[in-house]
């Protein structure tokens, strides 16, 4: 079967590990995770309750595609195909995140909005980048659960640690064609997605109770070397390196602005408390 990469795909498989917006795949270790630090069998059944974010949250913007970009995604299915396909478990294999969500025809479930913007471009940028927020995440997690003796919970944080590699491997592989294919295209996506934040649904968690559990989440994650402020900016430089953005050339001027503006954030080449470090200050534990 061949792996189709259109939009009006990404649209209709929602919950397959690779799939893209509505993100229902995306969300689910939040929930979860917020459920089991408020601990109790009560409000982990909250989980399946239908969820009321306590928080304001911004209007969604979408945007059709070309039909050249369309075009552009329906020439990439046999790649990915012999590129991302491999990267699949058998699904039997897999635990199910909607077995985890709150029902997605809940009120106030798809303001969860991380501002992809029903653009692939963006969608697979922030998916890169979080699945690799979520591999550290879920992996400083296990090396606490172990220092601490529960081997079970290191056991099962690990597992999801390493699907999160492997999710993060094919969508930097997507993201790495996207600027092979369409570097101008891709390059203005990601300045798009820095300005934005990489902010993750995790913001509106919430236990029925604390109106600032995310805050109190995040800084604990913070404080416990979790996923930190340091780390937001370590994944940026990662992927900046990965994708090879410093070398792209053959770019517009407006392309050209925003490779700088890309570079310019990270790490080394910024100042101590520089602005990216900043930027992860609030983001930190969006991704956990
Ligand atoms: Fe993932």
């Amino acid at each position: 079967m061949a792996l189709k990469l259109n939009p009006i795909t990404f649209q209709s498989r929602k919950y397959t590990p690779f799939s893209l917006p509505p993100m229902a795949s995306l969300r689910s270790p939040k929930f979860v995770v917020a459920s089991v630090l408020n601990s109790g069998p009560k409000e982990v059944e909250n989980v399946k309750k239908p969820f009321s974010p306590p928080l304001e949250v911004h209007v969604q913007v979408t945007h059709s595609m070309p039909p050249q970009k369309i075009e552009l995604f329906k020439n990439l299915e046999d790649w990915a195909e012999q590129n991302i396909l491999v990267h699949l478990k058998p699904v039997e294999k897999c635990w199910q995140p909607q077995d985890f969500l709150p029902d997605p025809a809940s009120e106030g479930f798809h303001d969860q909005d991380p501002r992809t913007e029903n653009s692939p471009y963006l969608g697979f940028i922030y998916t890169s980048f979080q699945e690799r927020a979520t591999f550290i995440s879920h992996g400083n997690t296990a090396r606490h659960a172990k220092e601490h003796g529960d081997i079970k919970l290191a056991q099962i944080c690990g597992t999801i640690a390493s699907d999160e590699k492997r999710h993060e491997t094919a969508y930097t592989k997507i993201v790495e064609k996207l600027f092979e294919i369409d570097p101008d295209g891709t390059i203005l996506a990601l300045a798009d997605m820095m300005k934005k934040k990489i902010s993750m649904p995790a913001h509106l968690m919430y236990d029925g109770r604390d109106n600032n559990l995310f805050e109190h989440f995040s800084a604990v994650t913070q404080r416990l070397g979790v996923y930190t402020a340091k780390d937001y900016a370590d994944i940026l430089e990662f992927l900046v390196g990965r994708w090879k953005v410093e070398e792209l050339t053959g770019l517009s001027g407006e392309g050209r602005k925003a490779q700088d503006y890309v570079c310019g954030l990270t790490p080394r080449n910024q100042t101590a408390g520089g602005k990216i470090a900043k930027q992860g200050q609030t983001n930190t534990g969006h991704a956990i």
